[in-house]
């Protein structure tokens, strides 16, 4: 497939996704939603890609879903753009590997709930967040209505949706819906600098660590907590666990 909105570059183990339709200021539209479906179809089964990092061009991150898209749906049609937004942003979600949002500028509606689909933001500090779509009448689409309680908890999600109200990367940073800001020129370092991290020592460890929080959040603590147990016995088998275990007795650098 050739990408019209997607730039997509693979290298030192990160793959980097730039949604690229900065005239739109790279609002989601149905294309946006089949290009990244076929970009999941390919990453999916790869091994030597262990962080996926999603930013946008140009002074947005994502300004929503497309609103000239939107605006001549029916309710059919409406669900459907929805369903299909939500099934993507559930795979990414659910992606093996760490996936970090670089939010670079606006992260609206759509865009905030793109963002809250992947693992972590780290956000410039000229990052604007929040769900507008009071403003065109409408509730949020793409999971904003459950992902933003999780995040952030009830007040903040009830207070950001039902006003509308648009906030700065800091007041995101309080809330916990940014894990960290970063001066703007330094964003795509910091979050390459995260991801490195990541796909470096210990990386064999951090799908199951993400599989464990994800999938344990939606069980009770017992269930969640024996998941963790199973996954922890099981790194007992592994070679690269007993070697990082091994490496510290011996006062040595492990060797993966
Ligand atoms: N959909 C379609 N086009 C959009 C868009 C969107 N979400 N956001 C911006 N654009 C377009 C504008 O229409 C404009 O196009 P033209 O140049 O052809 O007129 C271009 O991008 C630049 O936008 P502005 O001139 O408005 O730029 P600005 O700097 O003055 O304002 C902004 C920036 C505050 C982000 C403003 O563009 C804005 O408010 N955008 C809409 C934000 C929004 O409401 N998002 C929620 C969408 S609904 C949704 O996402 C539902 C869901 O959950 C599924």
């Amino acid at each position: 497939m050739e990408y019209q909105i997607l730039k997509i570059q693979i290298a030192d183990c990160i793959a980097t996704v730039t949604i690229s339709r900065p005239a739109a200021l790279n609002a989601l539209n149905t294309n946006f939603f089949k290009e990244l479906n076929h970009f999941l179809d390919d990453l999916e089964p790869r091994e030597d890609v262990k962080v996926l990092v999603i930013t946008g061009e140009g002074k947005s991150f994502v300004a929503g879903a497309d609103i000239a898209e939107m605006a001549p749906m029916n309710s059919d049609e409406g669900y459907a753009f929805s369903t299909f937004g939500q099934r993507t942003f559930d795979r990414l979600e659910q992606l093996p590997m760490p996936v970090i949002a670089a939010v670079n500028g606006y992260a609206l509606g759509g865009g905030c709930e793109l963002a809250m689909a992947c693992d972590f933001r780290i956000a410039s500090k000229l990052a604007k967040f929040g769900q507008p779509e009071m403003n065109l009448g409408m509730i949020p689409g793409y999971a904003a209505t459950q992902r933003l309680s999780r995040l952030t908890g009830l007040g903040n999600a009830l207070y950001l949706i039902l006003t509308a109200e648009t906030i700065t990367a800091d007041d995101a940073l309080r809330m916990g819906l940014v894990q960290k800001v970063t001066e703007p020129e330094l964003l795509m370092e910091e979050v390459m600098k995260l991801a490195l991290k990541m796909a470096g020592n210990g990386s064999q460890a951090v799908p199951v660590a993400k599989r464990v929080i994800r999938e344990g959040i939606s069980m009770n603590f017992g269930e969640a907590s024996e998941l963790e147990a199973v996954e922890f016995g099981k790194q007992f088998d592994r070679t690269a666990t007993k070697e990082g275990m091994k490496a510290f007795l011996e006062k040595r650098k492990p060797v993966w």
